[in-house]
């Protein structure tokens, strides 16, 4: 029920006991600094003399701590701010609007639910309200988009457009880094995009609660949207370290089958939102998945006698069923 969306019933005041995660994975009143850990790779030098060091940047924090930030990336920010401002014009329509995509049907080509799919099943629920929006085939799939603002369809897709070109070009670099044929990526592996817009509205305790639980992001690659307002917590070395906020820039963390295409080089790293008290914070993340049917397998190129294949071939689909039923209520949920 849309009733349940967060942005609909919360008066800023009260948490209610179904928001109220376990100690240990509540953040709780300890303080995360937003660090410089997490490299921050001007993608200007990618086209120039500095391309290989540049590689060698992605390459060493997809090794080591499975994210880092792009700027100068070539995403024009006017696309940026247009698309930021549309996200925030939707979650700000009237419930009545919104009611009207509200489902827990994945297969639906745009869908808003609140803190996840799984909402029926879970025993907690994260603070956050989200739209998901399958992206491919692009102009199929915009048909099927929120009619309002009336901009959106027009402003998202062209987001989604440029977004999908930089992620590309972010898996060609990660793809000579590897010492892969070029175009390992370029195919079926990379050819589904879904976006999750999500909000999270002010929240009166956000000691006790979550934004987006622990969890890492079962595709390949994913390029989010941060926005202004810092939230993204990263594990490094069983510690949680903030990600700085930089407008205009984008987060780019390795997912699950990246980490298997890689043979275990590249890693997919847990992360998870907390929640502000003062201010909304609006963020997206584009997925770039494989397509369903997809064998998701370690590149025969990287496997040897010192590195001996370290996972399976999976079918996608299969590994999504996995992934989803192995988290389905529990505290470690998905997405
Ligand atoms: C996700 C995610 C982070 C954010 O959607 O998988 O990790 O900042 N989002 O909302
Ligand atoms: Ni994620």
């Amino acid at each position: 029920m849309a009733e349940n969306l967060v942005s609909s019933w919360s008066d800023g005041k009260t948490l209610p006991e179904s928001y109220v995660f376990p100690p240990e994975t509540r953040p709780g009143n300890h303080v995360v600094p937003t660090s410089k850990t997490v490299p921050v790779i001007d993608l200007g030098e990618a086209k120039g003399l500095n391309r290989k060091e540049t590689i060698q940047k992605i390459i060493q924090a997809s090794q080591e701590l499975g994210f880092f930030q792009v700027i100068n990336h070539g995403v024009p920010k006017t696309v940026v701010d247009d698309a930021r401002d549309t996200f925030k014009e939707f979650f700000e329509l009237p419930l009545e609007e919104k009611s009207k995509l509200y489902s827990l049907d994945l297969s639906k080509k745009a869908i808003v639910y609140t803190s996840n799919v799984d909402f029926d099943k879970e025993e907690i629920h994260n603070w956050r309200d989200s739209l998901r929006l399958l992206c491919t085939p692009l102009e199929e799939c915009i048909q099927s988009w929120p009619e309002k603002p009336t901009r959106c369809r027009k402003v998202v897709g062209e987001y989604v457009r440029e977004v999908g070109k930089l992620g590309s070009g972010i898996l060609e670099l990660i793809c000579e880094g590897l010492g892969l044929e070029p175009g390992y990526f370029a195919n079926k592996l990379s050819e589904q995009q879904v976006m999750a817009v999500h909000h999270y509205p002010p929240c009166p305790d956000p000691s006790l609660t979550m934004g987006t639980r622990k969890h890492s992001d079962p595709g390949l690659i994913t390029l989010l949207l941060q926005g202004n307002v810092p939230g993204l917590q990263v594990l490094k070395d069983g510690k949680w370290i903030g990600v700085e906020a930089i407008p205009h820039a984008f987060v780019i963390n390795i997912g699950t089958q990246l980490q298997i295409i890689s043979n275990g080089k590249l890693r997919s790293v847990e992360h998870r939102v907390v929640t502000s008290k003062n201010e909304a914070r609006f963020s997206a993340a584009l997925f770039i998945e494989p397509t369903r049917d997809s064998i998701v397998e370690p590149a025969k190129a990287l496997v040897n006698a010192n590195n001996p294949q370290l996972y399976k071939g999976v079918r996608f689909e299969h590994f999504i069923q996995m992934f989803r039923s192995t988290y389905v209520g529990k505290m470690e949920d998905v997405m």
